[in-house]
């Protein structure tokens, strides 16, 4: 949550600001802001969308230009500078409580990602001592300890001393701050210098020549370098134009983890799309691709990116638990399925922000698989700390690196999305499901229970599924046309059996988000217990159906739950296989997906109900990429 971006270098600042907020604007699209450094401190901020400080800046510039006034400073010109688009915490979305806030005295502005939880306390200190708070905002007392805390620092360094000084004044501040939160700042008597510390939340250096950057993810500056910097836990970083330094809360020097970034920097492009959604979801065959390159040795085993856990530790697992979020915990329930049937280890699939609540037992033989697209989804974050203090193993599946779930795992599988961008996850879903079967095919194997050949007949079978999602992808127009039959249905309901019940909650899921419609996706032999009295006549239902070659029970059991519904007058909507005659009588609408392992079947059913839920947002009118209330990343609990 919540988008940041600091430049150090000889650009105007502006230009490589403004680049990055629109690059981050996913995070948070509630109000956007701006410093520069130039003569002073000159800010812009407005509510709304990056869209409304673009114009302010404009009309600004125009102004600038009419009037020119020799001696004040240039927003457009300064080369140090800061920015900021904001997901609403404390305060509303206003232009007031837009990032950045300034410190009294006019020298500091800082912008803030997080929660500052002990802000009450440090804003009645502040005030008893006569300073006045301009928003309500947990952040604005940032800037105001920063600038009182300058007064204090007496710091010799030869390269860079008012750097260095505000470097210690941010590091003696974040001593004192609760919570998680990324910071930077920038000082009016500090040219060329940006400074910035994180606890929990995301912050990530771009190293580039003559030029340093300061993101909340990487795909802020990769248009300008593709050399990285993460940062630990609880670090302080002061950039210039030809230095990066840092130092942990402690003041000791410390280091980051240099990365390369290998994203292609028009992934981040829509590329001729109306949408990023659109694109990601057309992007869905290559990253299924991506995904699995490469990931078989030659001697047929499936290989993880960093493992930090020895084989005898996978062979001890005795129990397995999913941790994740929203879409990534839809990916969890199918993982559970697969998991289970290949591995024989029990799997629990949780709601990250329910696990550590309810004191699960867990033990060094506990395996606990977090997934995120993000990599600082805080609610898995915590999950994933919670299991390490029980002395559980944890494996991340995550498509960031530099991001801190990988980071703080035992071992990493990347799903090679590339920047998911849309708010909705398309492509960030059907790699996790990817790296899910990987995953339970790697434990698989070390533990004996399927040998390589078994092993590479499944991963010769997910690499068909590239293909067959092209192939849904080119028949979705009647789809497009049924989204816009259904972009009036007061609710639509969504059901599935085995995989096809996670299935239908992510249906659910993407019309929710998108379409601002009541959704709901259930188990279809639940209905009967309850849901079924909400389908009245004309009410959308639609069936995940499972492959006629599979079991047969399960198939047999949905076609009744499918008939239940008709009876009750809804309108169906069915996904079955290519080529399935039987249930075309049960189908007001059939969308016929190709043959498909079940187990793997979810990578194909999902794709018509991503493209669906985006076409009925179209059709009313919402923003696809950024639908109200949310955030991409959401970095507080
Ligand atoms: O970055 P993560 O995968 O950890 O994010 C988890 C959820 O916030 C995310 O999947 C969310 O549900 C999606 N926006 C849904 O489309």
């Amino acid at each position: 949550m919540c988008g940041i971006v600091g430049y150090a270098g000889a650009r105007p600042a502006l230009g490589v600001v403004i680049n990055g907020l629109r690059r981050l604007e996913y995070r948070g699209y509630d109000s956007a802001g701006i410093a520069v450094v130039d003569g002073g401190l000159l800010m812009e901020k407005r509510a709304g969308k990056l869209a409304s400080l673009e114009k302010a800046l404009a009309e600004r510039l125009a102004e600038a230009s009419a009037n020119p006034r020799p001696a004040a400073g240039n927003i457009a010109s300064g080369s140090t500078g800061i920015g900021h688009t904001r997901w609403a915490t404390h305060g509303g979305p206003t232009d007031r409580n837009a990032h950045p806030h300034r410190s009294a005295d006019g020298r500091i502005a800082v912008i803030h990602n997080g929660i500052i939880e002990n802000f009450a306390k440090l804003r009645s200190d502040l005030e008893g001592r006569g300073v006045t708070f301009l928003s309500d905002t947990d952040t604005e007392c940032v800037a105001h300890l920063i600038s009182a805390e300058l007064a204090n620092v007496d710091v010799e360094s030869p390269e860079s001393p008012v750097g260095a000084r505000l470097g210690e004044a941010m590091r003696r501040v974040c001593l004192r701050l609760e919570g998680a939160f990324t910071l930077l700042a920038v000082d009016a008597d500090a040219p060329g210098v940006v400074v910035g510390a994180r606890r929990n939340s995301p912050l990530v250096v771009g190293r580039g020549r003559d030029e340093n950057f300061l993101a909340s993810d990487v795909s802020a500056f990769i248009e300008y370098t593709r050399e990285a910097t993460e940062l630990g836990q609880d670090q302080v970083v002061t950039i210039t134009d030809d230095g990066v330094t840092i130092m942990d809360f402690l003041g000791n020097p410390a280091d980051g983890k240099e990365f390369h970034i290998d994203w292609d920097s028009n992934a981040a492009e829509k590329g001729g799309y109306d949408y990023f959604m659109l694109k990601e979801i057309a992007e869905q065959p290559r990253a299924i691709a991506d995904t699995l390159l490469g990931r078989l040795t030659e001697t047929g085993e499936v290989m993880l990116d960093e493992v930090r856990l020895s084989d005898q530790d996978l062979r001890d697992v005795d129990k397995i638990f999913v941790v994740a979020c929203g879409t990534a915990y839809h990916s969890g329930l199918v993982a559970k399925y697969a998991i289970e049937h290949w591995t024989r280890i029990p799997c629990e699939v949780e709601l990250a922000s329910e696990f550590r609540y309810r004191d699960p037992v867990l033990d060094r033989s506990t395996l606990v698989v977090a997934i995120s697209q993000s990599g600082e989804t805080m609610d898995t974050l915590m999950a994933l700390r919670h299991a390490k203090e029980q002395k559980a193993r944890v494996l991340a599946i995550c498509n960031t690196s530099g991001s801190t779930i990988p980071r703080e795992s035992d071992a990493v599988l990347y799903t090679r999305g590339g920047p998911e961008i849309a708010v909705a996850s398309t492509k960030a879903f059907l790699t996790q499901l990817v790296a899910c079967y990987l995953v339970g095919l790697h434990l698989a194997q070390v533990r004996g229970i399927k040998y390589a050949d078994e092993v590479g007949a499944v991963v010769a079978q997910l690499q068909e599924m590239s293909g067959k999602v092209d192939q849904v992808l080119d028949l979705m127009e009647p789809v497009r046309r049924l989204a816009r039959e259904l972009a009036d249905a007061k609710s639509v309901l969504f059901i599935g059996r085995h995989v096809g019940y996670p299935v239908a909650l992510e249906g659910a899921l993407k019309l929710k988000e998108l379409a601002y419609m009541h959704a709901e996706g259930f188990a279809a032999g639940e209905l009967k217990h309850g849901p079924i009295a909400l389908i009245d006549q004309g009410t959308p239902v639609v069936c995940v159906v499972p492959s006629p070659r599979g079991r047969g029970v399960l198939r047999d059991k949905i076609i009744s739950n499918i008939q239940e519904v008709r009876a009750r007058g809804a309108r169906t909507v069915v996904i079955a296989e290519d080529g399935d005659e039987d249930v075309r009588s049960y189908a007001d609408h059939l969308i016929a997906v190709p043959v498909t392992p079940t187990l793997l079947a979810p990578l194909v059913t999902t794709v018509p109900l991503q493209v669906l839920a985006a076409e009925i947002a179209t059709a009313r009118g919402h923003d696809v990429d950024q639908p109200r209330n949310l955030a991409k990343s959401v970095t507080v609990e």
